[in-house]
């Protein structure tokens, strides 16, 4: 424990050059911030590449480990009843999986009928009003590249949608997966984790038939405000000051306040897991979600650029207004264990902490539907309490939240859910009570 043990009179550390808002000179910026990094790692008395052995030693074993129990035909994707979860007899080994791969399907969070009741209603939702006539083509370059049908729509304020973001099965999953996480440290509150923010996404509906590229690996937190923004140091502290071992994935310490850098792919809420709930049945062949089910990987996609091999203004890809790539060239070791849902049926849910990478697989004539609704477990903090103020005017104007193109569609629509609609959940999530 030595070589991770802090000093006991460390000094002053090197101080972080910071940018609260994107900086007009990327690569100036890249430039002056990498050597910082390396300085501060280096004050902990080892080197950079000696710090990122360590992580790349960890996460090896678990790749190891991964690619052993695929090979042994075993499920790497955690899978948990829904009625363990509301009678609180999750088993101490299931909880220890669901840490360890940072993933989960929730078997059953709705029954089958009520996911494809809400699956029904959308369609009449947006027929209703129609959406298909009025479509005027994909409204962000990320999603939009999967094909010009719209396969994501665009919608956010459907009964079906607000329906399951107020149920009282959405908030006992979401209270359950927060608390996975440690929300309270250092006398601090990060977040509730009894109560959601209710974060509006929208819906997918791919049919039968489809042909998709699928979409590449990559992960949502953030872009260069990971490293640039003073939250996120402080977020990625052992990380940058040299003491790796002490970095926890699962520590929503400073993780709750500050600001991401604005991008057409960026999420102003925290949130703990990315989630969806299927709508309707799909195998694990057809074009699903994967993900690299190791929530410590973050130590290697953030430790990763500071090594000599990449160049002094890039930081492995990564740039501002795109996604953060994980990329065969720098990140090659966690792609190896790139790994898919099991099979999921109408009402089963699915999660991943929100810093695992992820992609969606490519397919070919596509069995059966695709459909999903995106709700994550975003819990009450000052960033979600703040975005809740913009969530609040689009619900009530039926626009598109900030976070999302200003397309709009719903402002007209008959049909919408209301305030009248909301429930407790509902009204607490949306800061009305
Ligand atoms: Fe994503």
């Amino acid at each position: 424990m030595s070589a991770s043990t802090r000093n006991e009179a460390p000094g002053v550390l090197p101080r972080l050059p910071h940018w609260e808002s994107p900086p007009t000179d990327l690569k100036a910026a890249i430039a002056e911030l990498k050597p910082a990094l390396r300085a501060r790692i280096e004050a902990s008395g080892r080197t950079v590449e000696e710090v990122f052995a360590v992580v790349e030693r960890r996460i090896t074993e678990r790749v190891e480990e991964i690619e052993a129990a695929a090979g042994r035909g075993e499920e790497i994707w955690p899978v948990i009843d829904y009625a363990e979860i509301e009678a609180g007899t999750v088993p101490a080994e299931a909880l220890a999986r669901l840490h360890r791969r940072g993933c989960l399907v929730v078997r059953g969070h709705f029954p089958r009928e009520q996911a494809l009741a809400w699956d029904a209603a959308t369609v009449e939702y947006v027929e209703s009003n129609r959406f298909f006539e009025n479509y005027r083509g994909p409204g962000d370059d990320f999603f939009g590249s999967v094909g010009s049908k719209p396969e994501i729509y665009p919608i956010y304020w459907s009964p079906a949608q607000m329906q399951a973001r107020q149920s009282d099965r959405m908030a006992t999953v979401q209270a359950f997966l927060n608390a996975q996480w440690r929300s309270e440290s250092e006398g601090v509150q990060w977040f509730d984790p009894g109560r959601d923010s209710l974060y509006p996404d929208r819906i997918r509906r791919r049919p039968p038939g489809t042909n998709s590229g699928g979409l590449g690996t990559h992960l949502d937190p953030g872009t260069l405000d990971l490293w640039m923004t003073e939250g996120n140091q402080r977020a990625f502290r052992h990380l940058f000051d040299g003491y790796v071992e002490e970095y926890d994935p699962w520590d929503a310490a400073h993780r709750t306040s500050g600001p991401q850098y604005p991008g057409s792919t960026m999420c102003s809420a925290f949130r703990t897991f990315q989630g969806w709930t299927a709508l309707s049945d799909m195998d694990h062949d057809q074009g699903v979600l994967h993900t690299v089910p190791i929530p410590e990987a973050m130590a290697y996609l953030m430790l990763r650029p500071l090594l000599s091999d990449v160049p002094a203004d890039d930081l492995c890809g990564v740039t501002t207004g795109q996604v953060f790539p994980a990329l065969e060239r720098w990140h090659a070791l966690l792609l190896r264990a790139v790994s898919g849902i099991p099979d999921v049926r109408a009402g089963d849910s699915v999660w991943w902490h929100c810093d695992l990478i992820h992609s969606v697989a490519p397919v070919t004539d596509q069995q059966g539907w695709g459909n999903v609704m995106y709700i994550p477990a975003a819990p009450w903090c000052p960033r979600n309490e703040q975005y809740a103020a913009e969530v609040r005017a689009a619900f009530d104007t039926g626009a598109s939240p900030s976070d999302f193109p200003a397309e709009h569609y719903e402002r007209d629509w008959s049909g919408r859910f209301t305030r009248d609609d909301l429930n407790r959940v509902g009204r607490r999530g949306m800061g009305l009570e």
